[in-house]
């Protein structure tokens, strides 16, 4: 089973020519790191068979193509969710279509809920492993072997080695922790919370676990950073709201552009 990768990156290939290096998924409030590549091509999810477009308020549903500091990327500004199709493979032909692209990593972003009093919201934290607790895999239906993907080393060790590297040089906190992926949409309950937190979980949200898995199966090394945009259902006063998320969102995201442009110069 295969997506449309191929043909897709045909597309970007005919716009803009190039051997690229790093793919990076743009979630909640990461957006503007789009507006800051260079020779940048857009390309509308629209113009590309079987690039979902996003529902969610705050993701633009387009491909960039260009270069951040020194590096040819390409970047998907807004991703679609599980909960939105009830389809855990929805970003197949995206990632397929970076891979065949050149792109041998992924840089995945998301906003995610805080279950560490030490990590409130307007912070990083780099993922480091995840708990998939939403029981869906991406991969079910695959034919081949390959879908008995190794997961033990999701989060690419030399990546994040090189993230906190990249975090030192620029003076900013990078902690690391375990990314619970929930279904949604609804938001946890105080008690889902309280669960998570006995298994060793730091952050949870409604993303990036099935591209993470996506990915390693197409052999991509894989880096991950959650914008902590809140902490978890009963851990603050007010109930939590896609509206916090958006407000909160850019706080940690600011951190995460100055990271990973010192990351990417390291890399050129
Ligand atoms: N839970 C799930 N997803 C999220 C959260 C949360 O608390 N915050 C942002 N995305």
């Amino acid at each position: 089973m295969s997506g449309f990768g191929k043909e897709c990156a045909d597309i970007v290939r005919a716009a803009r020519p190039d051997t690229y290096k790093v793919g990076m998924i743009l979630g909640s409030g990461l957006g503007s790191l789009a507006d800051e590549i260079e020779d940048a091509v857009r390309i509308p999810y629209s113009r590309l068979e079987h690039f979902p477009v996003s529902s969610v308020s705050a993701h633009a549903s387009e491909l960039i193509a260009g270069t951040l500091q020194g590096v040819p990327v390409i970047v998907l500004s807004g991703r679609a969710h599980y909960y939105e199709s009830g389809n855990p493979s929805i970003m197949r032909t995206p990632l397929e279509t970076l891979k065949d692209l050149g792109c041998e990593i992924l840089v995945a972003t998301n906003a995610a809920g805080s279950l560490r009093e030490d990590i409130p919201p307007g912070n990083p934290m780099l993922i480091n492993d995840h708990i998939n607790y939403s029981g869906k895999n991406p991969l079910i239906g695959e034919e081949d072997e390959k879908r008995f993907t190794g997961m033990s080393e999701a989060y690419d060790a030399e990546l994040r080695d090189q993230l906190k590297v990249a975090a030192g040089e620029v003076a900013e906190d990078l902690p690391e922790g375990v990314y619970a992926w929930m279904s949604g949409p609804s938001f946890e309950t105080p008690a889902e919370i309280r669960m998570l937190k006995g298994f060793g979980v730091d952050a949870v949200g409604m993303s990036t676990v099935p591209e993470v898995i996506m990915a390693r199966f197409l052999d991509m090394r894989v880096a991950a950073i959650s914008t902590i945009t809140n902490m978890g259902a009963g851990m603050q006063a007010n109930d939590l709201s896609h509206d916090e998320t958006k407000e909160m969102a850019p706080l940690g995201a600011a951190k995460i552009k100055k990271i990973l442009r010192q990351f990417l110069k390291n890399m050129a």
